[in-house]
């Protein structure tokens, strides 16, 4: 591998369930790596070679710590409840003024496809504000525009898609667009950071091909070897929806995700856009049918 100057990047909200895969690939690149972390001890054992630096991605003053001194900031921002994007969009706020104080170079945040209008869907707005602020904030920033994660749509399924079934609620025409997350942080050293690359605007961080649910039907059975059948929205949309109140009431996540399934089941979820392989072409980016093989081998 070549040998580069050790840069170090500061890692923030990727201590979830869903980005603590971030966290994990990071921790394997030629890198310093300083993450943000409300409840440390955990990753403290986990990272034995990583900073964890204690704190809130809400605290401006724990993420100057943070960021002071880092080469760039790889930003995740929590999900709202109750399809609610302000939650999301005040903690941009509070890592962008961070960021501002502490002279960042280079803010690396992780948006979605999509993020050229609102869509009245709190997931997809709160990337629109996000990215505005960033443009309008004085710093250098990339957004890396993610499809469907591979790893939070197929891995979690994959007992079910084992003994024939895939769980996915949406009507099997819509039609969809994948990235593999664990290659994000590969791509973020390689392309942007190693190469002192500061793009300035959002791209699409896609693999090749769109696949509707039925394409995908087709493919899970291909690779499994026996037929896998997608459940479809009836009725599982249905009595999602019919929860919706229960959701509401409680809080729970869920209150955000089922509009994001009413909405993938209308629209699917595919942008007409540059892929990063036509982008950066010397970036060898995971496919769809990869990953498949991999977890389902
Ligand atoms: N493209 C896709 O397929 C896909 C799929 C799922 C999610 N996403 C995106 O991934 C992002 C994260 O999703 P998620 O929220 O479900 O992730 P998550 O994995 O739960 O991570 C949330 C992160 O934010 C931190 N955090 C949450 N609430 C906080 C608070 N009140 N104060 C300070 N820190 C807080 C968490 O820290 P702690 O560990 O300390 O709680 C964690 O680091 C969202 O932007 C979502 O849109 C994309």
């Amino acid at each position: 591998m070549m040998k580069h100057k050790s840069y170090t990047v500061a890692a923030i909200g990727c201590t979830g369930h869903i980005t603590e895969l971030f966290l994990k690939e990071f921790s394997k690149q030629p890198i310093n790596l300083r993450v943000l972390a409300r409840k440390p001890a955990q990753f403290l054992e986990r990272y034995p070679n990583v900073e964890i630096v204690e704190g809130s991605m809400l605290n401006v003053n724990d993420l100057q710590k943070v960021l002071q001194g880092v080469d760039a900031a790889f930003v995740v921002t929590p999900m709202g409840t109750r399809n609610n994007k302000t939650p999301e969009v005040e903690a941009a706020k509070c890592v962008i003024e961070a960021a501002k104080a502490a002279n960042l170079k280079h803010f690396i945040y992780v948006s979605v496809l999509g993020t050229d209008k609102p869509r009245g869907l709190s997931i997809f707005d709160a990337k629109y504000d996000i990215e505005k602020l960033l443009a309008e904030s004085g710093l250098g920033w990339t957004a890396i525009r993610c499809g469907s994660y591979m790893e939070d749509v197929f891995d979690p399924r994959l007992s079910a898609i084992k003994k024939g079934v895939f769980l996915f609620p949406v009507k099997k025409s819509s039609r969809f667009t994948y990235t593999p997350q664990a290659d994000i942080p590969h791509f973020v050293v390689e392309e942007l950071i190693n190469s002192n690359r500061i793009l300035n605007c959002g791209f699409n961080f896609v693999s090749k091909g769109t696949y509707s649910i039925r394409e995908i039907e087709q493919l899970l059975s291909q690779i499994r070897g026996k037929r896998v059948k997608a459940t479809g929205s009836f009725p599982l949309l249905c009595i999602l929806i019919l929860l919706m109140p229960y959701f509401i009431a409680s809080n729970h996540r869920f209150s955000t995700i089922v509009p994001l399934l009413r909405y993938f089941n209308k629209y699917g979820y595919i942008d007409d856009v540059k892929t990063v392989s036509e982008l950066f072409p010397s970036f060898k980016i995971t496919s769809l049918e990869e990953h498949l093989q991999k977890v389902l081998k």
